[in-house]
């Protein structure tokens, strides 16, 4: 099949990539020119893994291009996916002008039938104004699908290769047949096509990330109460977790979610449904608590360090909001060094790989270290912000030559607080006792 994605960010060009893997001539679209040069030139512009294999193979063999023209991608495929941001706008919803205004062209270039495809998460209804302004600008007959991507940064490759599930809303004959064929090839292992209305569809991305939102929140607040009342939160996540109603995924807690999804889809579901006259109240207490789950460690570390972390060097390892991806958005990390900068604290920082992202935001506000390690030099104290592998089995030994003081703040519980006793670190974490040393 001829596809064009409109979009390359980690959505669009992972489902370009993959989507030539299986045969398909892909021609990805961005208006980022820089962007464009580079993938040209053969360099992946995003850290996810595997993905550069892909890249490569399918490029080499002819079946990814890319292209900042518009009506060049268009002209040539069949099938035209929207992978666009669509960011929160002042009130919260989110902004589809990205996606109306490539709609509009689409009305203005198409000289055939296409199936328009939105991957972006959109709310319920967008469909149907892609729809109308497509409409606006042609007299050729199209179908616009809603067909939401649930992929995760860090796992992306394989996410698409072998979804748990494929949405697809339509209520086209035409456009189900050519969307079934398209994506048979990734279904093979049983899991299913789900074929709904438009609607449903829409809603289903937005529920979705909504409830795990919810769940990781709901175990925030579970650890912050275990820390109230004496109790281990790994016990009770391990207790309820066996549980084949709750599940053991998404149970652990941490500093809170951040990334370019949750926060910004759990504020445009509370937007849509005060539009339409239902208030979720559960949203609104996900986001209060999350908000405040971002910085819960900052008056742990000023306790500890009696209200005064002027002078005081923090390191920090984790800069993105989860691993295995360079993605900074609404990272906690940011939340973090924003609180430990303004109470007069420098921070010395290493992520594998979202540190260029950091440094293009707060410059030289922060030192960066080559090395996790480098980061602890003459540290005060160690904040664990992200969970990378890299991070679970250091020499403590080496770290306590290294730092100042023996102390870590670890916003994602990755030891065990029999071992940091061990080892004689002072060890505050999310939901279980602290380690005096
Ligand atoms: N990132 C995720 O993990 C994820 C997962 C599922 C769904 N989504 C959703 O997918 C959508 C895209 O997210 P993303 O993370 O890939 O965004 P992104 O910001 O990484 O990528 C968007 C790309 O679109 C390009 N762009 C903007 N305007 C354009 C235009 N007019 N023409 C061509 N290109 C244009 C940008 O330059 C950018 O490269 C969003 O709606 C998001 O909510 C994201």
């Amino acid at each position: 099949m001829k596809i064009a994605i409109v979009g390359t960010g980690y959505v669009g060009l992972v489902t370009g990539t993959c989507f030539a893997e299986t045969g398909n001539t892909v021609i990805c679209v961005d208006i980022d020119q820089e962007k464009v040069k580079k993938m040209q030139s053969g360099v992946v512009p995003i850290y996810e893994p595997h993905l550069d294999m892909l890249f490569e193979r399918n490029i080499k063999q002819g079946r990814l291009f890319f292209t900042s023209h518009l009506e060049e991608a268009v002209t040539q495929s069949d099938i035209i996916f929207l992978a666009l941001p669509t960011p929160p706008g002042e009130d919260g919803s989110a902004d589809l002008s990205y996606i109306l205004g490539v709609a509009n062209q689409l009305g203005k270039i198409m000289k055939s039938y296409k199936v328009i495809v939105d991957k972006s998460t959109v709310p319920v209804g967008t469909s149907e104004k892609v729809k109308n302004e497509i409409s606006k600008n042609t007299p050729y007959e199209f179908d616009v699908v809603s067909n939401p991507e649930f992929l995760r940064e860090g796992f992306a490759v394989d996410d698409f290769m072998k979804p748990d599930r494929v949405v697809i809303g339509t209520q086209s004959e035409k456009a189900k047949k050519i969307m079934e064929t398209l994506y048979k090839p990734y279904v093979r292992q049983g899991n299913p096509i789900i074929f709904m209305d438009e609607k449903s569809a829409e809603l289903t991305k937005y529920a979705a990330n909504a409830f795990l939102a919810t769940k990781i929140t709901f175990m925030n607040e579970i650890a912050n109460f275990c820390e109230k009342v004496g109790a281990n939160v790994d016990m009770v996540r391990i207790g309820i977790g066996s549980d084949s109603r709750i599940g053991k995924r998404f149970l652990f807690p941490g500093v809170g979610y951040g990334g370019s999804c949750f926060p910004k889809d759990v504020q445009a579901l509370s937007k849509s449904g005060k539009e339409n006259n239902y208030p979720f109240q559960i949203l609104e207490a996900v986001m209060a608590v999350n908000e405040n789950q971002k910085t819960i460690l900052l008056p742990k570390i000023k306790k500890y360090f009696e209200e005064n972390l002027a002078g005081k060097k923090i390191a920090l390892w984790g800069l993105a909001f989860k691993p295995d991806t360079d993605d900074i958005r609404e990272a906690p990390s940011l939340y973090i060094i924003n609180g430990l900068l303004e109470a007069g604290a420098t921070v010395s920082a290493f992520d594998p790989e979202a540190m260029q992202n950091v440094q293009n935001i707060l410059s030289n506000q922060i030192e960066f270290a080559p090395t996790h390690y480098d980061a602890l030099k003459n540290a005060d104290a160690l904040i664990i912000v992200t969970e990378w592998p890299l991070f679970r089995t250091p020499d403590f030994d080496k770290m306590k030559l290294l730092m100042k003081n023996p102390v870590i703040f670890d916003g994602r519980n990755i030891y065990d607080l029999d071992t940091m006793k061990e080892n004689g670190f002072y060890y505050s974490s999310i939901g279980r006792k602290t380690i005096e040393k």
